[in-house]
């Protein structure tokens, strides 16, 4: 009987799940039948943009936490697939730093190419996953959205890869309930312009933080005021930011802070993170973790200990993204495929163990990159996937951060080089802070500016 394997979710850790087998299949391998569940109308998860927020058209909780304007945090070249580049996709250099629907476009390129779609069932969510002790297999409940049915059906492996960055952590603060303003969690935020001419408050020191709140500045807002929990985020801030200890409480439109200071704004944005969220799967099977590097329970980061049948793709906090992705993707596809032996349950949680102690051990963000980078690299060298300058990407990440250091508003101007084609992005047009359309159309428009040599690369050279 030929093995089912169901995949939920098509963003990019489901997509890749679909590539690796196809991956295998081309090179003359036997492989399952794979079933991608999708609740959207189309892949690449994330990616896809909607004005809708809270509930969809079908009643499921929108999936979206990206918004309009929203350009890569990170080079394109740190999560470049090893087995697709960005020349191939688009078939010359592009900048470093593409706004969301060019890296969509790519996302989704490398699917349509290798003819996948027709393995994914759109506008169909995922009800419930039960395991079966004996029959040895998963029954998944599906809900096929146009005509409102629940479906049943039974799968060998089942890989949760519906991501985890969007059911939101919004802590209350007293006196929000009586705030004159907009409040919202950065799940709900769509279109900077919202807030032209105003002050903001942003909950919040991370990445939704930074980059909400960059955007509104560069869409008009007044002024910026960020609330830290742990630290401040530190870098050289324009005159119209500024960083406060934690929201204590509000009075009326005034934000009083820890520190006694206070400061009158007009809407409030909690970018306090997000939860993972797996409403479908039963207690034995729910991953419980905060946003880290290493959540326990997971052999590898993806193989569920407890009952390693069922795989979690994509669950890390990430430096490393899509290319993490495909690493992990390949690891469950030569595991399903025999190729690879899974240890027994107690070596797979001492393994497990360590990679968690090591990441607690992990004490600035050049380590904790170090070790992401490790975590990929011991994936990697288990399957065929197509060998990446891992260590490379690494030290990359740790350029970005620098690059961030030296101006928040300027990084996304600078130029990296692929690891995989050897080629250095070509400068953008447009200066970032300048660049207010981010359609596909525009960023593709004049980005074949023939690539000087910087004086950063020739420094390393
Ligand atoms: C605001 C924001 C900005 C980001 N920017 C970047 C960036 O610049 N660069 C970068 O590399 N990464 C970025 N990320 C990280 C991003 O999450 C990853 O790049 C990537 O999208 C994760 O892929 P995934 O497939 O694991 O999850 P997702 O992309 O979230 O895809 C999960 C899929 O599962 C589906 N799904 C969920 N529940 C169900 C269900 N019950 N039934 C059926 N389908 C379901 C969803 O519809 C979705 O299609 C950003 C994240 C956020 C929130
Ligand atoms: N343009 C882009 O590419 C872009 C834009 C936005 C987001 N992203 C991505 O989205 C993902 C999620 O980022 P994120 O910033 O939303 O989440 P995150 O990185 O998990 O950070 C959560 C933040 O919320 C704070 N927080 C949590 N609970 C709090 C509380 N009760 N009170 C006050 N503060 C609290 C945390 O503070 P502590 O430090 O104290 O824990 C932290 O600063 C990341 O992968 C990021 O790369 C990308």
């Amino acid at each position: 009987m030929t093995l089912r394997i169901a995949v939920l979710g098509a963003g990019p850790s489901g997509l890749a799940q679909l590539r690796a087998f196809d991956a295998a299949r081309r090179a003359g391998a036997d492989v399952p039948e794979v079933v991608c569940f999708e609740k959207q109308s189309d892949l690449g998860g994330m990616w896809n943009y909607t004005w809708r927020t809270g509930l969809d058209a079908h009643g499921e909780p929108v999936h979206a936490s990206m918004y309009r304007y929203l350009w890569s945090n990170g080079p394109k070249e740190c999560l470049e697939f090893a087995d697709y580049s960005f020349e191939e996709h688009f078939g010359r250099p592009i900048a470093s730093y593409p706004p969301r629907p060019v890296l969509r476009d790519y996302i989704m390129g490398r699917i349509e190419r290798s003819d996948l779609r027709g393995q994914i069932r759109f506008d169909t969510a995922v009800h419930s996953v039960e395991y079966s002790e004996d029959t040895g297999r998963f029954t998944v409940t599906v809900r096929k959205l146009e005509d409102d049915q629940l479906v049943a059906e039974e799968f060998d492996y089942v890989v949760v890869a519906t991501g985890h960055f969007s059911t939101p952590n919004a802590p209350g603060f007293k006196g929000l309930d009586q705030f004159p303003g907009r409040v919202l969690h950065a799940h709900d935020f769509r279109d900077a312009c919202e807030f032209t001419g105003k002050d903001l408050l942003l909950v919040g020191s991370s990445y939704s933080a930074e980059d909400i709140g960059t955007q509104c500045h560069k869409y008009g807002a007044r002024s910026v005021t960020f609330s830290y929990r742990s630290a401040p985020m530190g870098y050289q801030w324009p005159e119209a930011f500024d960083e406060r200890p934690l929201l204590q409480h509000v009075e009326g439109n005034t934000a009083h802070f820890i520190d006694g200071s206070s400061r009158d704004v007009d809407a409030i944005i909690l970018c306090t993170g997000y939860q993972h969220h797996f409403p479908f799967l039963p207690d034995a099977l729910t991953l419980r973790t905060s946003n880290r590097l290493y959540p326990q329970d997971l052999y590898k980061g993806v193989f569920w200990i407890d009952n390693p049948k069922l795989i979690y793709l994509g669950m890390q906090d990430q430096y490393y993204t899509f290319n993490m992705f495909d690493a992990q993707a390949w690891l469950a596809r030569d595991m399903i495929l025999g190729r690879i032996p899974l240890p027994d349950a107690q070596a797979m949680r001492a393994d497990s163990d360590r990679w968690f102690a090591r990441e607690n051990a992990a004490s600035s963000v050049d380590e904790d990159i170090d070790f992401q980078a490790a975590y990929v690299r011991d994936l990697v060298d288990r399957t065929d996937y197509p060998e990446f300058a891992i260590e490379q990407v690494a030290e990359m990440f740790k350029e970005w951060m620098r690059d961030k250091a030296e101006g928040i508003l300027d990084y996304r101007n600078k130029s990296y080089r692929s690891t995989i084609t050897g080629t250095l992005a070509p400068p953008h047009h447009t200066p970032w802070m300048e660049a207010m359309d981010d359609s596909l159309e525009a960023f593709l428009e004049a980005s074949t500016v023939p690539e000087p040599e910087t004086e950063r690369e020739l420094a390393r050279a």
